[in-house]
């Protein structure tokens, strides 16, 4: 008996635009679309939920002969899903690979993961570890010899001391993440994230029944949390701060001076706790350098420290990720993945004990890809600074530039209607210079776009005269 699933309302052909607008659709189950050019043949059939809209959509069953029957199952979903967004992110480079697989030549630069392959060295290990039979269960909190390797590299690159039991290793720092706020949030509390943020952090404060409570900052102050804001906004129920540096998605560093300011406010609320996210520690550009926020005074007591190996080693797929901080919060974690995934993959973690043996920062190899990212920085920097319209803070690390092209909202593109916000614009940079990008608002900030620069300087050089060619026929409604 083959079953499949229909709307009970009719479900169309949607494209791009119901992909990037995802739980903005909230009153409407699905979208048709209209494309332009070599676009339009591209559809995607998409059943839309919307977050407060419980699905009327009933499961449809072809019986044996033929005719379809209608069967009553309830397809409803629990409250907790309907309250989380999907990744935006996700979507749009799903979209445009789609696009790219179906020959349209998109320049895909939505993506956040390194273009590089991992390093020799660190693939021959986890290929060493299936060959030397390393290929059963991992204790749950990841190999000693994994997290000794660990502590070794936060003793001597961040200052920290740590035991093995204050480390859990898991499958990717999104688990690590996610593992952490279900461990400490009680329902109501509050999560004070500094926007523009990392997509995934106000959907995991809501999985916990937490509210996100977004801090906005200014590209004319970098991006950066402003501490007299933090102050305001601290109540009762604040119970974690999630701070990230370098940052997803503008690139800033948080420099010593101010995490000390944001130390000495958090120290003053024993309720607070703060979630550091520094996977992109080593994608750095001096003289920027790195601060672990566990290292500031009174800090490491109530810091939980989140690193991993996606990002500076390009190790995406191998999905490798760690919390490390006081014995009590990481063993909470530690239980919380005992019943949801248990330890990360075995292979995974040989190659990530090969990764820390790179030596400081990862060595050569992680200091050429750095150097090649930064290269790529200050081509878009510089290519970026010189169109009309455009507001750019420099990134100091990652690889991501976080361009406000505010100016161009309200604008009427020929054959394509106005440029409203973020999400139009890269709708409009897909369909007229086939270059896909990400919307801020996905990251809270909709007066700008994300452009990943993890492609090569000849892409980037080549998107950059795309984007530049349909930004000409725009005119800035206002002067930026
Ligand atoms: C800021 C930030 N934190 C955490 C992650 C998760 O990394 P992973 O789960 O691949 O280790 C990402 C990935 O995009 C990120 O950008």
């Amino acid at each position: 008996m083959a079953t499949s699933l229909h709307s009970s309302t009719s479900t169309s052909r949607v494209g791009f635009s119901s992909q990037f607008t995802g739980s903005n659709l909230a009153s409407k189950s699905s979208v048709s679309v209209s494309f332009p050019s070599s676009l339009t043949n591209l559809t995607f059939k998409s059943v839309e939920t919307s977050r407060q809209q419980s699905s009327k959509i009933c499961a449809m069953s072809k019986a044996e002969s033929g005719s379809f029957e209608q069967l009553n199952v309830d397809i409803s979903l629990s409250p907790r899903v309907n309250s989380v967004k999907p990744s935006k992110t996700v979507a749009i480079t799903d979209h445009a690979t789609a696009l790219a697989q179906a020959g349209v030549p998109v320049i895909r630069l939505a993506a956040g993961e390194p273009d590089f392959d991992t390093p020799a060295v660190i693939a021959e290990a986890g290929i060493n570890a299936i060959r030397e039979g390393h290929t059963r269960y991992s204790p749950n909190a990841g190999t000693l010899e994994l997290r000794t390797a660990i502590c070794n590299k936060l003793k001597d690159e961040n200052g920290l001391s740590y035991k093995p039991d204050q480390i859990l290793v898991s499958n990717g720092a999104k688990q690590s993440i996610i593992q952490a706020v279900l461990a400490v949030c009680s329902p109501g509390d509050e999560v004070i994230i500094p926007a523009p943020f990392w997509v995934s952090y106000p959907e995991m404060a809501r999985l916990a029944d937490a509210k996100p409570v977004i801090l906005p900052t200014l590209i004319s102050d970098n991006f950066l949390l402003d501490p007299k804001l933090l102050e305001s906004k601290i109540t009762e129920k604040s119970r974690l701060l999630i701070l990230c540096s370098p940052a997803n998605p503008t690139g800033s560093v948080y420099p010593k001076e101010l995490l000390e300011r944001i130390a000495e406010i958090v120290a003053k609320h024993p309720r607070l706790l703060v979630l550091s996210d520094e996977i992109y520690e080593h994608i750095i550009y001096a003289p920027a350098t790195h601060t672990s926020f566990a290292s500031l005074p009174g800090m490491y007591e109530r810091t939980l420290t989140v690193n991993g190996f996606s990002k500076a080693f390009a190790m995406t797929g191998w999905r490798l990720g760690y919390i490390a901080g006081p014995k009590h919060f990481v063993a909470a974690c530690n239980k919380i993945q005992s019943q949801f995934t248990s330890g990360a993959s075995t292979i995974s973690q040989k190659a990530g004990v090969a990764a820390l043996g790179l030596g400081y920062a990862g060595g050569e190899a992680v200091a050429t890809m750095v150097k090649a990212f930064r290269e790529r920085r200050d081509f878009l920097v510089r290519s970026f600074g010189e169109l009309e319209g455009v507001k750019i803070s420099e990134p100091q690390g990652a690889f991501y530039l976080f361009i406000d092209f505010s100016s161009y909202y309200g604008v009427e593109a020929e054959g394509f209607g106005k440029i409203e916000n973020s999400e139009s614009l890269c709708r409009y940079f897909l369909d007229k210079a086939q270059v896909a990008l990400v919307p801020g608002d996905a990251f809270g900030d909709d007066t700008c776009i994300r452009i990943s620069y993890a492609a090569s300087l000849t892409t980037l050089q080549a998107a950059f005269e795309r984007i530049k060619k349909a930004l000409v026929s725009l005119r800035p409604a206002v002067p930026a």
